[in-house]
């Protein structure tokens, strides 16, 4: 069987999936003719499955993106422009949790969600790491603070994190302005192969964080941890993030304490317009 597979019964023969393959390894060579794959586009599909999405018809299956497993669009679902502008502006950064475990199936679909996020040339190189285990991500957040200790040894007043006096006093004092105590920590993870790994990362979480919602969860990018793993590879190693990992972003994940009731403003967008 090859790449692509044309329903003869089906097709309309409208040069669609030609027109659409960003590749163009989909020709058809007149009207009369079906629609077939490029001497050697093997090699240059991405598997994206743009050919299959946009036929009307059902008329295209490819081997790695089977129409059987391509479901048919609902667009009854689809947000409207008030209901994006609702969705989008009520995604909040979530930093108290509720005394609650985050079930793992819930992570699982979030992540599983999260895989149709755009990735460069559709390589789709991230990966995941969960914790869920209260104690070891108390530990990781012991660890990120022995680090800023170590830090303000050396230099009290560290004039590019002057927030960090405060946390460890925060911490000394009983509270966790690092994590947050948050039941849950995702990490995404990319390989050094991957040299769009970070964009492809912070898209994947974007769209775990828009989606957690739904689930009842909330969300916060953990820049604070982020730093300490850039920072201490004592700490990527405790964590278990591989040296060929250097693409990497932790967030924490939980049942959110409070419900917001308004959408805080932002500033205005600085546009050039050329
Ligand atoms: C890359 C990145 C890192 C962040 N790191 C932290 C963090 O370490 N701790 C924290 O409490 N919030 C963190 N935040 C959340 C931001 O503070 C938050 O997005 C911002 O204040 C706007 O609030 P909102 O997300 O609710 O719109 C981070 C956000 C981003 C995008």
């Amino acid at each position: 069987m090859g790449l692509i597979t044309i329903d003869e019964t089906l097709c309309k023969k409208d040069g669609i999936c030609a027109a659409e393959c960003p590749t163009a390894i989909i020709r058809q060579k007149d009207e009369d003719s079906y629609p077939e794959l490029v001497p050697g586009g093997e090699q240059m599909c991405l598997g994206c499955g743009h050919c299959v999405a946009v036929c009307p018809h059902g008329a295209l299956s490819h081997a790695e993106v089977p129409l059987d497993q391509c479901p048919a669009i609902r667009r009854e679902d689809i947000m409207t422009r008030d209901q994006a502008v609702q969705f989008l502006r009520s995604r909040r950064s979530v930093r108290r949790f509720k005394d609650k475990a985050v079930e793992k199936e819930k992570v699982q679909h979030l992540i599983e969600l999260a895989r149709y996020a755009p990735t460069a040339s559709n390589a789709q190189p991230v990966e995941w790491m969960v914790f869920t285990d209260r104690e070891q991500i108390r530990g990781i957040t012991e660890n990120v603070v022995a680090w800023m200790r170590r830090v303000l040894e050396k230099d009290p007043h560290p004039a590019n994190a002057p927030y960090m006096p405060l946390l460890v006093g925060a911490w000394d004092m009983g509270m966790d302005y690092i994590l947050h105590q948050a039941p849950g920590l995702i990490v995404a993870l990319a390989p050094k192969a991957d040299a769009n790994g970070m964009v492809d990362l912070t898209l994947a979480l974007s769209y775990l964080e828009l989606a957690a919602p739904s689930l009842g969860l909330g969300t916060c990018w953990a820049g604070l941890l982020q730093g300490a793993l850039l920072s201490h590879k004592p700490l990527k190693e405790a964590m278990g993030i591989a040296e060929n990992y250097p693409h990497h972003y932790p967030m924490m994940i939980g049942y959110p304490k409070f419900k917001y009731y308004r959408l805080p403003e932002r500033k205005k967008p600085k546009v050039a317009w050329r």
